[in-house]
């Protein structure tokens, strides 16, 4: 479903993608792995679109489809979702109304009549069940005055609403404690028998296990360079990157 053949990403008239190769089929689950700087959360942000990182060679498809001409709303409508690794704040923007807006504007690209409100209401009370959130975030502002830990649960929210068809994570558990760490995987469990598909950065033991990837890559220097099972990870968390050998 996300095919990604020799991509090379300039930042700042830098390059920092020097030709990856990656291929996510459906409903599988990858996870991501490399030293700080290796280019992880660039090429997720490329994935997205985000108009910092420009693509000066090779190509992204999606569902057979070349996403490099379409727009950050584009591939949001096309069923790719980002979760950040620093979710910014948005002041004045509640919970609530970010929840319903991107909803709705998928749905609207679908074809699809916006959520009614008891709809919309009973998917809160499920999600926030299942991630154990308090229904009081609904109201606040976006990220203003969260901790890093309940950044994270709160993307995992906006995760369940959007349902998408390929679900970037980008570092999910760094900085949050053992129980949102289980909760994060429920909140990818929860998806799994919708077919959905996981590129998820983490270098944590607990959640790379508890999410059951079918392949782990590491990234170095801008490029994917190795790939494997589940046991690479475990060879890596113990020993380390060393050379990348
Ligand atoms: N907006 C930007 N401006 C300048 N340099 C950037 C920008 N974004 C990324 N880079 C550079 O690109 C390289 C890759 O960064 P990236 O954030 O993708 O690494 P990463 O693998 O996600 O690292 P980490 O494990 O620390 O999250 C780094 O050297 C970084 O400084
Ligand atoms: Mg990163």
């Amino acid at each position: 479903m996300l095919d990604i053949k020799n991509l090379k990403v300039n930042v700042e008239g830098k390059q920092i993608l020097n030709g990856v190769d990656l291929q996510v089929g459906s409903g599988e689950t990858h996870i991501l792995m490399g030293k700080n700087g290796s280019g992880k959360s660039s090429l997720l942000n490329t994935i997205v679109k985000n108009p910092k990182y420009e693509i000066s060679g090779g190509d992204i498809s999606f569902l057979g489809e070349s996403i490099l001409q379409k727009s950050v709303s584009d591939v949001a409508k096309a069923g790719i979702f980002l979760s950040f690794q620093n979710p910014p704040s948005i002041s004045g923007l509640s919970v609530s109304t970010l929840l319903k807006n991107s909803v709705n504007s998928i749905r609207k690209a679908r074809g699809e009549k916006p959520l009614t409100a008891p709809e919309y209401f009973k998917l809160v009370d499920e999600y926030t069940e299942v991630l154990e959130i308090p229904k009081e975030w609904l109201k606040r502002q976006v990220n203003l005055g969260f901790s890093g830990g309940e950044k994270k649960k709160l993307s995992m929210l906006e995760m369940l609403f959007l349902k998408p068809k390929l679900a970037l994570l980008d570092e999910p558990d760094s900085g949050v404690d053992v129980d949102a760490v289980n909760i994060i995987a429920k909140a990818i469990d929860y998806l799994k028998p919708f077919g959905v598909s996981f590129l998820i950065v983490s270098h944590y033991e607990k959640l790379i296990s508890l999410s059951k990837p079918n392949f782990v890559h590491i990234m170095q220097d801008g490029k994917v360079v190795q790939t494997g099972d589940i046991t690479l990870a475990q060879k890596i968390i113990k020993q380390g990157f060393g050379d990348g050998e």
